[in-house]
C-alpha cells in the first residue's frame, strides 16, 4: 500500500566497513515485500529536491521497524549521504511502498535465493521468510570479501554458500562452478545483482536447465532511476524486455529473468 509516512531514524549504524544499516520506527509500518522501494525525502539543498530510492525489509525483531541497508560506495549520493549522516531521533518522510517486490510460488518447495555485494539484505531477508514457510533453502552470495557482509541476521535453518574474492570468509574460488549444481535443484530462484552479475547468472542457469521457463527466476533491476517520479509518470526507467520496454518503478523494479534484455 502506498502512503507518505514519518519515520523515526532510530539507529543508524556502520554494520561493516563497506555497509550502513538504518533502523527506522514508526506507529504503523506498511506492509513491505522484499524488493518494493521506498522513495526517501532529502531535507538538503545541496542534494537537489529529488527523493532517494531506498529498499527496506521488515525487522525481525520489532513489526513497527524496517531495516535500510545501504552499501559505503552509495554514500557519494549526496542524498543518500545526507540519509546515514542523521542522528537518532531525526525524522525522515518516506514515500511507499512502491513497485513490485519478489513473490514466491506457494507451490515452491526448494528456494534458491543469490546476490552479490549490491543489496545483499534482500536475499537475506526473502531467505528467512522461505524458511518461516517450512521452505528448503538456500542462499548464495559473491561478496568482494567479509567486509561486505550483510547486517541482517540468517535464520539457521538457511543453508548459505558463502563465496569472496579475497577468501576472507566462506569459499574462495570461482562461484558460479559453485551455484551450477544448485540451479536443477531449485524449483524457484530470486536474485539481486549488477547487470554484469545477472547476465551471468541467466548464462549460468540456461547451462544448467533443459528449459529456462518463465517464472522460474526473478531478478531486481536496481541500477534504473527509480527516484526521478518512482510512478511510472515520467518514462525515466526503462528497462528493455522481450515485451518491450518497461518501467523499473511501474512494472519493476523485480522482473522475470528470462524476459529482461542485457543487450547480449
Ligand atoms: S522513475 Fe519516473 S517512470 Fe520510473
Amino acid at each position: 500500500m502506498l502512503t507518505q509516512q514519518n519515520y523515526t531514524i532510530a539507529q543508524t549504524e556502520m554494520t561493516a566497513p563497506a555497509r550502513w544499516q538504518l533502523t527506522l520506527t514508526a506507529d504503523t509500518c506498511p506492509t513491505v515485500v522484499p524488493g518494493q522501494f521506498f522513495l526517501a525525502q532529502i531535507d538538503d539543498p545541496l542534494a537537489g529536491y529529488l527523493r532517494r530510492a531506498v529498499f527496506p525489509v521488515p525487522a525481525a525483531e520489532d513489526p513497527s521497524a524496517l531495516h535500510v541497508e545501504i552499501p559505503a560506495a552509495a554514500v557519494t549520493d549526496p542524498g543518500i549521504g545526507w540519509l546515514v549522516s542523521r542522528r537518532a531521533g531525526t525524522t525522515v518522510n518516506l514515500l511507499g511502498a512502491l513497485g513490485n517486490g519478489f513473490t514466491i510460488p506457494p507451490s515452491a518447495q526448494n528456494i534458491l535465493l543469490v546476490g552479490d555485494a549490491t543489496q545483499p539484505h534482500l536475499p537475506v531477508a526473502l531467505a528467512n521468510d522461505a524458511a518461516r514457510r517450512k521452505k528448503n533453502v538456500v542462499l548464495a552470495l559473491h561478496l568482494p570479501g567479509k567486509r561486505r557482509l550483510p547486517a541482517h541476521p540468517l535464520d539457521p535453518a538457511v543453508e548459505l554458500l558463502l563465496v569472496t574474492e579475497d577468501g576472507s570468509i566462506g569459499h574462495q574460488g570461482n562461484f558460479w562452478q559453485r551455484l551450477a549444481p544448485l540451479i536443477p535443484w531449485a524449483d524457484w530462484l530470486g536474485a539481486t545483482g549488477t547487470r554484469p552479475f545477472s547476465r551471468a547468472l541467466r548464462g549460468i542457469i540456461s547451462r544448467n536447465l533443459l528449459t529456462f521457463v518463465d517464472g522460474y527466476a526473478q531478478i531486481l533491476v536496481d541500477d534504473a532511476p527509480l527516484h526521478i517520479c518512482g510512478t511510472g509518470a515520467c518514462g525515466y526507467c526503462p528497462v528493455p524486455t522481450a515485451h518491450g520496454i518497461k518501467l523499473a518503478c511501474a512494472d519493476g523494479p523485480v522482473f522475470d529473468l528470462a524476459e529482461v534484455t542485457f543487450d547480449d
